[in-house]
């Protein structure tokens, strides 16, 4: 299989990013695009978002915002910010962005492959991983050698081998070994949360089995002005040039 997919997390409806991405990707011959959820929430573009995530036929799973903006449930455990922004992005989508939405699966395997938006032992809990306890109990359902997860909007990856597990710094190319599980968190292409503003995104190649981040400096400046220009928190913008 010569297949080569670009695996994007947490969009946020930041188009701006997106577009880069999208063109940063097909420049390293891309083939196919694949998004572990959370296409709209914190920005300014949601329908924007999810129609070129549409035209890419791009396989998707449901992120949490996706949830919350297309099913009417309370919003009780978000952050006052999130739930703000979460009422602000329903006012914005049409019925056909909703049900797209609605429609996402929690999991998915694919090309030898899971994706999921949290972690696989009750993804519809949206639980964080943020340590090797959570990705333990993520790696009891994963029965292929790689998933793909975001959420957190931090990259990393969690490794399973025979001796245990531990977790590695998100930089260059990643391999599994026979018998090797990895459990790699893609970072956020919309709103990164590590400190570096640049989106981050993973490309896979199906035929090497290799898998290699990469981060993308795009026109923060301008995602920025389109959420203030929205009427959006200031802390939404400024928290772009941050990478918090
Ligand atoms: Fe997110």
């Amino acid at each position: 299989m010569d297949k080569k997919f670009a695996i994007l997390g947490d969009i946020h409806a930041n188009i701006d990013a997106l577009n880069v991405v999208v063109e940063d990707a097909r420049s390293r011959g891309v083939t196919d695009f694949i998004s572990v959820g959370d296409i709209v929430g914190y920005n300014s573009r949601p329908s924007e978002c999810i129609k070129l995530i549409r035209e890419l036929n791009c396989v998707t799973v449901r992120g949490n915002h996706d949830h919350y903006c297309s099913y009417n449930e309370s919003l009780d455990d978000f952050q006052p910010l999130a739930a703000s922004v979460i009422a602000w992005t329903r006012r914005q989508l049409s019925e056909d962005d909703v049900s797209w939405l609605h429609n996402l699966p929690y999991q998915k395997s694919i090309a030898g492959f899971m994706m999921v938006h949290s972690t696989l032992d009750c993804p519809e809990h949206w639980g964080y991983v943020f340590d090797i306890l959570a990705a333990e109990a993520n790696f009891s359902y994963q029965t292929t050698s790689i998933c793909f997860h975001g959420h957190t909007h931090v990259p990393i990856v969690y490794q399973r081998t025979s001796i245990g597990i531990s977790q590695l710094a998100p930089v260059g190319k990643f391999k599994p070994a026979i018998g090797q599980k990895l459990f790699v968190n893609v970072g956020s292409v919309g709103q990164p949360r590590d400190g570096d503003p640049r989106s981050s995104y993973v490309v896979y190649d199906a035929k090497t089995r290799e898998l290699e981040f990469i981060r993308v400096p795009y026109d923060v400046e301008a995602a920025m002005e389109k959420n203030r220009t929205a009427g959006l928190p200031e802390r939404l913008a400024t928290r772009l040039e941050q990478g918090r």
